[in-house]
Parts: structure tokens; sequence; C-alpha cells
């Protein structure tokens, strides 16, 4: 097999980075955009040692489960990774990367359910970043998201998976930000004012907190205007923040940020809590579908430990924390952010909780100098997952179970192979689709210890 090499295959399978599988000679070949069970001619893009990818060079029969992408951009952007796929199949595609994780990675057989769905499929992306750029003649803005393994900006103006506010906003920023001398960002020469503008919308209540992170450490008059215009122009806008990032990075965020105009922080509500949402701060991107597995803890632990004791780990506002607050005798949570954790008391205040207990630290730390012990050890770790350390310090702070959130079906895998080793039991694992049309699959697994 040789690069341009035109060849016809069926898609066997879809990876977990939401590529279609064939088989050509026993090699394994990656093809973007494609279902299990297309007949397709491909062409060879680039051939490895243990596998070569293609693309699409015809379609010849296509998959049952293919769908019309409902982005225009869909194949440009590369977020999407599945819209040409139905929905139900989406979610029978993810349940399969989770099982096959689980069989691979975590040597585990566990049968997999099916993913419970968003229940919005659409709009439900309540936060984005959008990197700003210029053109290099005219100087016009530029914003939207990378072409994939690029960093060339796809001037998105129409994205169908977040609230519509969202475009009409980045709309605004590309037609106006010339006329207050704004400049974008070229991360070449590390030149230009404005790189990223990201936007939070609230799922009930419609507000957006809008930020414009800026390459500088001050504040120019011109930006101050600017941000006072996004305020004025959009009802819905409830404030203008100001990040500053002057570091040479691909981090979107700087630490410190102020709010120009309006407020700080805007309101969601998830079951019967009221939550803050804030620049730094970190919150469930699917509010809607978040609340499902809210709920869906809350049950397990309402079912199994009455007034239960709970640790509420790598916490963030400590959201799981207050959704069970109410059906436990006393929770503790743990977050190292410390915005997160200083946010997370005003909103255990605004919710009148008097039983929760929050630090700001290092999850494994915490645990290493905990006495008490917990009914349920609530993790839910970022895509890395979690330490040897933690996982062991979590076994012996539970004397129930391990309840583990993950958006990484394969760290999920590798973490629940070792409690297993440690004589844990995995009694269930649930997907949820957080993050319909993207390869992503949120998971919870639940853990006797
Ligand atoms: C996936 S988020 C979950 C947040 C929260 N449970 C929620 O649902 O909103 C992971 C959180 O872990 C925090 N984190 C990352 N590493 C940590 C560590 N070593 N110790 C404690 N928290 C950590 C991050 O700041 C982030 O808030």
């Amino acid at each position: 097999m040789q690069v341009n090499d035109e060849l016809i295959v069926n898609i066997e399978k879809f990876s977990n980075l939401g590529l279609g599988i064939a088989k050509v000679d026993g090699c394994v070949v990656f093809v973007k955009d494609t279902c299990p069970d297309d007949k397709v001619k491909i062409k060879i893009t680039k051939v490895n040692k243990n596998y070569a990818t293609a693309k699409i060079a015809e379609i010849i029969t296509p998959s049952v489960h293919r769908a019309t992408p409902f982005c225009p951009m869909q194949k440009v952007c590369g977020a999407c990774q599945m819209q040409h796929i139905d929905y139900n199949y989406q979610l029978e595609l993810k349940r399969e990367i989770v099982q096959d994780a689980m069989r691979t990675i975590g040597n585990l057989d566990i049968k997999i359910p099916m993913p419970i769905q968003s229940p919005q499929t659409k709009a439900y992306r309540h936060k984005i970043q959008y990197p700003i750029s210029q053109t290099k003649v005219s100087k016009k803005i530029l914003a939207g998201y990378y072409k994939p393994q690029t960093h060339e900006i796809v001037n998105i103006k129409y994205c169908p998976i977040q609230p519509k506010i969202c475009d009409d906003i980045i709309d605004f920023v590309r037609a106006n930000a010339q006329l207050f001398k704004i400049s974008g960002y070229d991360e070449k020469t590390h030149s230009g004012e404005l790189r990223h503008v990201a936007i939070r919308t609230s799922a009930y209540s419609g507000e957006n907190l809008v930020t414009l992170v800026i390459n500088s450490q001050k504040i120019s008059t011109n930006m101050k205007d600017f941000a006072k215009s996004i305020y004025e122009n959009f009802e819905q806008v409830a404030g203008v923040c100001i990040n500053f990032n002057i570091k040479k990075t691909n981090v979107i965020l700087g630490n410190k940020t102020v709010c120009l105009f309006g407020k700080e922080f805007i309101t969601e509500k998830i079951l019967d809590k009221t939550f803050l949402i804030g620049t730094n701060t970190f919150f469930q991107v699917n509010p809607k579908s978040a609340e499902n597995i809210f709920d869906y803890v809350k049950e397990y632990i309402q079912n199994n430990y009455p007034q239960a004791t709970a640790l509420d780990a790598y916490a963030g506002v400590s959201s799981f924390g207050i959704c069970i607050s109410d059906i436990c005798k006393k929770v503790v949570s743990v977050e190292e952010n410390k915005s997160s954790t200083e946010l997370a008391h005003k909103i255990v205040e605004i919710n009148n909780i008097k039983n929760i207990e929050i630090h700001n630290m290092d999850a494994a730390k915490f645990f290493q100098q905990e006495k008490r012990k917990f009914d349920v050890v609530i993790l839910d770790p970022p895509r890395k997952g979690c330490s040897q350390l933690s996982l062991d310090e979590a076994i012996r702070l539970s004397k129930g179970s391990i309840v583990y959130v993950s958006c990484n079906p394969a760290t999920l895998a590798r973490d629940l192979k070792y409690l297993k080793t440690k004589g844990c039991k995995i009694k269930n694992l649930q997907p949820f689709d957080m993050f319909c049309h993207t390869y992503h699959i949120e998971n919870v697994a639940i853990i006797e210890v």
C-alpha cells in the first residue's frame, strides 16, 4: 500500500477518535467522514508502520446509518466528527467505544448499556472559546475553530451545536473589533491584542458571560470601549470580563480576570440547586445532560446509603456535593483550582447548604491527610484520570462505594483495571452523551470497595 493508492474498502468499525476503520491486507486504515457499513473508494494519504490513513474518494454504497450533516461547515471545521451518522447509531458507536476500551485497556468483561441521550442534541454546548486572529492585508478579524490538525482558523458564522446568541456575539466581535482599533492575535509573532473570545451561556436563564482574553497586562481604552459596546448591544449579555494572558502558550485563559461591565457570574440551575458560572471556574459544557448525571449519582446514593457521608473529589464548584447535599448527612469536597473553591463557597451560601465542607487542595494530598471514612467517594478527574496514589487513597477512604465519573474511556478503563486488582468490584458502568455529534463520551462507574 502506498500514498495515493485508490482502493475500494468496507468500513468495519469506528475508532475512539471518530474515524472509520477498514482493513487492507491485514493493515488498519483510518478513514475520516465514514460510517461502519459504508462501501467506499479511498485514497491513501499516509502509510505508517502499523496503520495507514486515507480520505474518501467516492461513497459507493452508503451505510444505512448515514445522515445528512445539519451544519454546512461540518467537514471544514472538524469539531463534530459524527454529524454524518444518525443520532441513535452515534449512541451505539459510542457504546462500542466504551466497550472496546474496557476490554482492550481494562481487560474487563463488563456489558456496557446504551448511553443515556442528551436532552438536547443541538444548541447544547454552553461554553465556547473562539481563537481570534486577523487577515494579513485588510486586518479583518477572524473568529472560529481551528481546522483539524492546524492552527488555521475556520471563520465560523453559524454553529448549530451552540446557542444562537453565541453566533450573534461572535458576529458582532468580527464586525466591530476593527472599528475600535482592536487587533487580532498572531501566535507566530505573539503580537496583536485579542487572543480569544469565551462565552458561557446559562441553559436556565439564557444569560451570557463574555470574556475577552487579551495579550496584555493592561486594558486599553479601546478595549474597554469595545467591551462596553458588547455589553450594551446584547440584552442577554449579563457581564463582560477581561482575562489577561501574555504567555506564549496554547492555554486559553490566564489566571487573572476582571469584570468590566455587568455581572462577574451567570446563574445556572441544576436539579433544584442554583449555580454560579464564572470565567475561570469549571462547569459542565452541556448542563441538561450533566443534570442527568447528577440525578443518576444522587439516586444511587439515596437508594444505597441513607444519610450518607460523601467525599466529592475533583469537585470544581462542588457540583456533585451540592446536588447530593439534601440526601447526605455530610459532604466534603476537594478541588485544586482556587477560583472554583472560592465560587463553591458562594454557591453553598446562595443555596443555604450547611453540611458541606470545601477544601482547596490537590486531591491526592488531601486524601493522604484525611482520617475520616466516607460511605461514597466521588472521583471526577480531568481526562488524564487518577494517579495510583489517588486510587489507593480513595479505596482507603471509602467504606462503601467509589463513584468514578470520567470523560475519557481509556483512562477510566486503566483506572478500573487498577481498582479491580486492589479487590474492588465494578458494579455498573453507564455512559451519558454530553457531547453529541463528537466522539466524546462521559461515563459513570459504580465501584464497590
Ligand atoms: C472534569 S472536572 C469536574 C468538576 C466537577 N466535578 C463538576 O462536575 O463540575 C475536573 C476538576 O478537577 C480539578 N482538578 C484537576 N486536577 C486536580 C487535582 N490534582 N486535585 C484536585 N482537583 C483537580 C479541575 O480543576 C476540575 O475542576
